[in-house]
């Protein structure tokens, strides 16, 4: 594998599961020294040992990216650390569903704390670190039900929609001072999460969590669920210097299905 990172510092939000966990392992490879930052402390530790074990030098931080002096300690402990911040992937996130009707005012908070909340935090501590080193990426995981809307997600996609306007008014910010910022928005991938909603909403049709995730594999041109490394890769393309004039855009990465809506 190429070594497009090397001596970079790559601090990823979510990082202990899923399509994280998956980016982190994907930078590690490629030489970068990484932050793992998660609720998660053991997992992200696990992870970032995993990174160590690669050959760069890693960290696990305890992070709730819905509190600013959370997400701020974070920062500070990887500018302490390696004194730069090169590539931030915001990730952490939650998925909740339930016909609007039925959400609770609490639900729709906590999803708009954590998956809007926590990229805005992300991106704001990012964009002070990379403003002064006139160098940097920002990549927030959005989702295709930011572009597209199922029914039963209104607090979801009202979040996910939210991450690629915020992405796009932070990559103005950005612009004049080399820093690029953009979304990616991927479809069903195979992660705790996804596996939970299979769980949680295929019993509710009355389904096994299999047999939904193979409905949503149907729906999919590809006949199939991503993997999180599938996302890992864009990541790190949208990190590196191919895509230096690439700003302010939104990456739908989902094996065709907005293209069937
Ligand atoms: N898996 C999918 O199908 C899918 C599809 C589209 C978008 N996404 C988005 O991708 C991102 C990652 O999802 P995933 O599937 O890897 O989920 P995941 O549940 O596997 O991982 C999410 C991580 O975020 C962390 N996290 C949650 N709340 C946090 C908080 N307040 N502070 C810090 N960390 C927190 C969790 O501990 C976990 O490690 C999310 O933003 C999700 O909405 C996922």
């Amino acid at each position: 594998m190429q070594k497009r990172f090397e001596g970079q510092v790559v601090l990823i939000t979510g990082g202990a599961r899923g399509i994280g966990m998956a980016c982190a392992q994907r930078f590690a490879d490629e030489g970068a020294n990484i932050a793992v930052v998660d609720l998660l402390m053991d997992e992200a530790e696990a992870i970032a040992k995993e990174c160590r074990d690669k050959g760069v030098e890693a960290i696990g931080l305890k992070c709730d990216v819905t509190d600013e002096d959370s997400v701020k300690a974070a920062f500070d402990a990887a500018m302490e650390k390696w004194g730069r911040v090169d590539t931030v992937v915001a990730s952490a996130g939650i998925h909740t569903g339930a016909p609007v009707d039925q959400v609770e005012l609490k639900t729709w908070k906590k999803a708009i704390d954590i998956n809007l909340t926590g990229v805005f935090l992300t991106n704001k501590y990012a964009a002070a670190i990379m403003k002064k080193q006139k160098s940097g990426s920002i990549i927030n995981i959005s989702s295709m039900a930011g572009v597209i809307s199922f029914p039963a997600t209104s607090e979801y996609s009202g979040s996910k929609s939210g991450v690629i306007g915020l992405t796009r008014s932070v990559a103005q910010d950005l612009a004049p001072f080399g820093v690029t910022c953009n979304a990616i928005c991927p479809g069903n991938t195979l992660t705790a999460m996804v596996k939970e909603v299979a769980r949680t909403v295929g019993s509710g049709l009355g389904m096994t969590a299999d047999e939904w995730l193979q409905m949503r594999a149907n729906d999919c041109p590809m006949k199939r669920l991503a993997e999180p490394w599938e996302m890992a890769g864009v990541v790190a393309f949208l990190a590196s210097q191919d895509s230096r004039y690439l700003t302010a855009q939104a990456i739908v990465i989902d094996g065709g299905i907005t293209a069937t809506a």
